[in-house]
């Protein structure tokens, strides 16, 4: 907060700069510009988001040095450890970071993405999970959101699965995309990550709305395999259950993106959506992780729920024991 406010005095400081005189145009432009930074800085202090205030400085070059100077604090790399029945020895403290809805476009401009990337290469994970929604409406922001993208780094790779703005969009093109930069993109299979002797699969599934597929994502993994699973959508936390999957990692919901004090969040209200909205939870045997995401849908503002770069530790189950098979799978 504290350096929020410094950033706010400052921008005051740079306003009572001498200026160079804008034409007629680019002045009424910058008089609104400067309407709308006041108004959301405003709504902002209201509602204690800082996430807002990102983007009230976004809309001049001036202002963005000032955003890109505070989006690291915007943020939040959430901890988690996690315990997974039947992880191998070797993975033990096995640690995966998730970017989910990054949602590049006019909402997230090019510099927003490549400070979520900074941050997460920064953790210098084992494994990054990409758990879609690229892109919002349009395909111009394809090809640059994977160019960034391709600077992840992980020591067993970097795997992603589509969202539904990217089926919108254009799915073949987002994956075709995402693969020319190195990535592994896991549209209804698995891939394995080897360590130490020891495997760990990882599958992955297209967007519940689209062509999602889990059986065929699963087949060929042994039934007391620990498995990691990327579906852009929670909603499959069900069909997980019954696949035994061990854990789920998601976006979609945005946590809600703005959460209203008494009145909740806007987004994800129908009784389906309230559970498995943000954060972790467990349902049977399967164990999930929502991410809030970094980009925004609708309105460009998050309120009470800033962007998360979720940072997960997988551990031993303290209590394993064999659990009953996996329906369809190989013994
Ligand atoms: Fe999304």
């Amino acid at each position: 907060m504290r350096a929020i406010r410094r950033t706010i005095s400052e921008t005051e400081a740079l306003d009572r700069a001498p200026q160079p005189r804008p034409d007629k145009i680019g002045a009424r432009t910058e008089k609104f510009a400067h309407h709308w930074d006041r108004l959301i800085e405003r709504w902002s202090r209201e509602f204690g988001s800082s996430f807002v205030e990102d983007y009230a400085f976004a809309g001049t070059e001036r202002h963005r040095v000032l955003h890109r100077r505070v989006y690291d604090g915007r943020i939040e790399v959430t901890e988690h450890r996690i315990r997974v029945h039947n992880l191998p020895e070797s993975f033990c403290g096995l640690r995966i970071v998730q970017l989910s809805d990054i949602h590049h476009g006019l909402f997230l401009p090019f510099h927003a993405v490549l400070d979520a990337v900074e941050l997460a290469n920064r953790l210098q994970p084992d494994v990054i999970a990409l758990t879609g929604d690229f892109v919002t409406y349009s395909r111009a922001y394809i090809e640059p959101v994977a160019a960034i993208l391709g600077t992840l780094r992980a020591r067993h790779g970097v795997f992603a699965v589509l969202g539904n703005h990217d089926f919108r969009v254009g799915a073949e093109g987002v994956a075709r995309a995402l693969r020319h930069e190195g990535i592994e993109v896991l549209r209804n299979r698995h891939t394995i990550i080897r360590h130490g002797g020891h495997t760990l699969p990882i599958a992955g599934i297209d967007d519940l709305w689209y062509s999602a597929d889990l059986p065929r994502a699963l087949r060929g993994i042994r039934a007391d395999s620990a498995t990691v699973l990327l579906s852009h959508n929670p909603q499959i936390i069900r069909r997980a259950a019954y696949y035994r999957v061990s854990l789920v990692l998601s976006g979609h919901t945005h946590g809600g993106q703005v959460r209203l004090p008494f009145a909740g969040s806007i987004f994800g209200r129908s009784p389906e959506r309230m559970r498995f909205k943000s954060g972790w939870d467990r349902l049977g045997p399967t164990q999930i992780y929502v991410s809030r995401g970094i980009g925004t849908v609708v309105l460009p503002v998050r309120v009470r729920c800033p962007a998360e770069i979720p940072h997960l530790h997988l551990q031993p189950h303290d209590s394993d024991r064999s659990l009953p098979h996996r329906p369809g799978s190989e013994n």
